[in-house]
């Protein structure tokens, strides 16, 4: 049974995910949560593995249902190996990406549809749903350049996913905010073209407003 709480952060690269979910984690464990952060694709070391094909420019093209399956099987080992576990615990499982990105990203910016990741997202992800997915919404051009500029700082090449079109990204982007009107109770946006703080206000408040929802049900 699952008695956690799991918290996903979702966005193109260059958005600050990563800021603001370790702010996030740093913020649950201030109130008293045991806290398990993790990311996708990989966070197991098979994932870590999958992520490598799944990144490296060097594996070149890849079928958009071989990415699909890709994704998914990275995410099938996350769940048994960690996820699902943290949750029985009591967990609160805080993810850097999780399902909504397969769903923007291979749904919408490979267009292979909706209809198609729910079907592998039912299969394998079935009921551990997010309870709370927030969507850090930026324009693709300024967020693929913040990547750009971090990559080059840290000497990385850019990967595959930063190599696509603005056409591309702007699939993505349009998919998240089409998954976040689909899904209003669950995927929240927030504008990630506000100071850090600000950002960080408003994920703190969608963070209070899931626990005092899970406070109710206890
Ligand atoms: P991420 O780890 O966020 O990249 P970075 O470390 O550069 O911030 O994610 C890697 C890429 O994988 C990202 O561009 C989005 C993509 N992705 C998908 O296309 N589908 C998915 O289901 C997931 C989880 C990620």
């Amino acid at each position: 049974m699952q008695t956690g709480l799991f918290i996903t952060f979702e966005g193109l690269d260059g958005t600050g995910k990563s800021t603001q979910l370790t702010s996030a984690a740093q913020y649950l464990r201030q109130r008293g949560h045991r806290v398990l952060v993790t990311r996708e694709p990989g966070g197991t070391r098979t994932g870590e593995r999958i992520r490598d094909i799944l990144l490296a420019s060097k594996t070149g093209k890849l079928a958009p249902l071989a990415e699909l399956a890709l994704m998914y099987a990275a995410r099938a080992q996350l769940l048994e190996e960690i996820v699902r576990p943290a949750l029985a615990r009591g967990e609160v499982v805080v993810s850097d990406r999780y399902n909504t990105a397969s769903f923007a990203y291979q749904g919408y910016g490979r267009e292979l549809g909706t209809a198609v990741v729910r079907a592998f997202d039912r299969v394998i992800c079935g009921k551990t749903q997010p309870d709370l997915t927030i969507i850090l919404d930026l324009d693709p051009e300024i967020a693929l350049g913040r990547a750009r500029g971090r990559d080059a700082r840290r000497r990385s090449r850019h990967d595959r996913f930063e190599q696509q079109s603005p056409a591309f990204h702007q699939r993505v982007r349009a998919g998240y905010m089409a998954l976040a009107r689909s899904v209003p109770g669950r995927i929240k946006l927030v504008r990630a073209d506000q100071s850090i703080k600000d950002v960080q206000c408003e994920v703190r408040a969608l963070i209070d407003q899931l626990l005092a929802r899970a406070g109710e049900q206890h």
